[in-house]
């Protein structure tokens, strides 16, 4: 048997730094050895809790299920592995020290069968591993954030268009996600507002913020589902403080309702997901008379933003997160993103032209918001399958099915943009896997001033709602620049958000 012993010291509270340690799911993060790591059933981290880990040994990949087999939250967590050549018991305790926490990290190494021979000649190379391993944790753990930047090649690839189209696929994430740096955070104390939380991205979403801690209101249009939802999130996650709110986003009027309701019983708001989104094949018209994916797509989150934008103020470090797609890259912000002229409807250019305008909302929204503590970002998840693909593109998931990301993959980068520290560094940018991407890359396409202005007066015609605060309660320019909003910045990027 061989021994690994290390001890490290991180500045997170012993809470966090259990909770993160402990779900083994995360070990791909911090532990160069381990290339792949899933929990294999969806349910909250605690004794029984099973793994299944991709360790590396030199060239050759192993498979290890992992089992928690003591479980004494925060204090200490044994994990047992087995695996073809290897058995391993991880033994993990934590003590809170002045500022932070101090990890004892014991792992107990046996080789089996013909491997065992090897034993003595490893004993120096697992040593490096255990403390590099080990090493990476304690990274993980103390991370400072810096500001993501869009890099010149990914910025290229965009430009070509064809290339930029491989990394919508599941591929294209897999290839990104070996650069990820660990999501070591706690939404504890944190309120997120998802819409569309009954199917596909928003519920993967939904249950990812609900992972780390975050206080999770589902928004959904049928009642069963959303309860649906909000159980199984319960049950996978171990969360129970999970809340729903019924409201046919299509429906301005449900939308300004969905609004007064989440004011009247939220006090506090950090993050507004605007997942909900549809791509209609056939116009249909709601009572109120507006086509059903411009509202769907476009108005409603115009409106919930508006109005939910002074609860996020004042709850600020907050973010706003835009789902849009990345269809946009064909459209432009003309007069037509309303839809104008009755005549042959194309729902996926409608659609194109709503995540366009969302993206510019983005942008326009960024400029107000972030100088007072609020980050709002767009992503567009690449290529998802979700019964919204399925019902919106048949002939687009038949052909494409290989290719694309599960939901989870999907919507990686919503919870990533709501809970990363180096997240709220920047604003008004588009992402796709954690990556920031330019929003336009065609000629005449990102909307010229006076398409914008006409773009937003055109909004507030159309909804009633006004794109800016009444110039009374906006902030002055000196106080906008001024420290406190620089230093609530720092605050939301200096690890935990709270
Ligand atoms: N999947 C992809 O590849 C992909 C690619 C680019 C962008 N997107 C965007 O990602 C977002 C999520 O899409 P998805 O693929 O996850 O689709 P999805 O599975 O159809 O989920 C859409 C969600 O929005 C809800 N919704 C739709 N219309 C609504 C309404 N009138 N009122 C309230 N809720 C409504 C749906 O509720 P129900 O459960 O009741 O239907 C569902 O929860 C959308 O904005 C979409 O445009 C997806």
């Amino acid at each position: 048997m061989i021994r690994l012993h290390e001890t490290v010291e991180v500045p997170r509270p012993i809470g966090e730094a259990f909770a993160y340690a402990s779900d083994f799911a995360n070990i791909e993060q911090w532990d160069p050895g381990v290339s792949g790591s899933v929990r294999l059933k969806d349910e909250p981290v605690g004794p029984g809790s099973r793994f299944r880990l991709d360790v590396d040994f030199g060239p050759f990949t192993t498979p290890m299920v992992y089992v928690v087999t003591l479980f004494e939250a925060p204090h200490r967590v044994v994990l047992e592995g087995q695996g073809d050549r290897i058995r391993a018991v991880d033994d993990i305790r934590f003590e809170g020290i002045p500022g932070g926490t101090r990890i004892d990290y014991t792992a107990d190494l046996t080789f089996l069968g013909p491997s065992s021979l090897a034993e003595p000649f490893l004993r120096s190379a697992l040593e490096g591993v255990g403390r590099r391993a080990v090493e990476g944790l304690k990274n993980a753990l103390s991370r400072e954030p810096k500001v993501p930047k869009a890099s010149l090649v990914t910025t290229a690839i965009d430009h070509l268009v064809l290339p930029g189209l491989l990394r919508f696929t599941r591929l294209g994430y897999r290839l990104r996600k070996g650069s990820f740096a660990p999501l070591a955070v706690s939404l504890r104390g944190r309120t997120a507002v998802v819409t569309g939380a009954t199917s596909g991205l928003g519920r993967a979403a939904a249950a990812g913020l609900a992972r780390l801690g975050a206080r999770v209101v589902l928004v959904g249009r049928d009642p069963r589902k959303a309860e649906r939802a909000r159980e199984e999130i319960r049950a996978a996650t171990g969360n129970a403080d999970l809340a729903v709110e019924v409201a046919d986003l299509s429906l301005l009027s449900e939308v300004r309702a969905l609004a007064r309701r989440l004011l009247a019983k939220e006090k506090a708001l950090h993050i507004l997901v605007n997942n909900a989104g549809i791509l209609e094949n056939e116009r249909r018209t709601t009572p109120e008379g507006l086509e059903v994916s411009l509202v769907t797509n476009l108005l409603a989150p115009y409106v919930l933003t508006r109005r939910l934008r002074t609860r996020l103020l004042a709850s600020a470090p907050a973010r706003v997160v835009n789902v849009v797609s990345g269809g946009m890259y064909l459209a432009g912000l003309g007069p037509a993103v309303f839809g104008g002229a009755e005549g042959a409807w194309d729902g996926t250019l409608a659609y194109a032209r709503h995540k366009r305008a969302l993206t510019v909302l983005t942008e326009l929204w960024s400029d107000e918001l972030f100088p007072h503590g609020v980050v709002v970002h767009a992503m567009h998840p690449g290529w998802a399958e979700t019964p919204g693909v399925v019902r919106s593109l048949p002939a687009f998931h038949r052909l494409t099915r290989p290719f694309l990301r599960n939901a989870e993959e999907g919507a990686d980068t919503i919870v990533w943009l709501a809970a990363a520290p180096e997240v709220a560094l920047s604003s008004g940018g588009l992402w796709l896997d954690r990556e920031r991407h330019p929003a336009a890359v065609l000629p005449g396409t990102a909307g010229s001033a006076e398409e914008r202005k006409r773009f937003v007066e055109e909004l507030e015609r159309m909804t009633g709602e006004p794109s800016r605060a009444p110039r009374a309660s906006r902030t002055s320019p000196k106080a906008r620049t001024g420290s406190r909003h620089a230093s609530r910045r720092r605050a939301a990027a200096s690890g935990v958000l709270a």
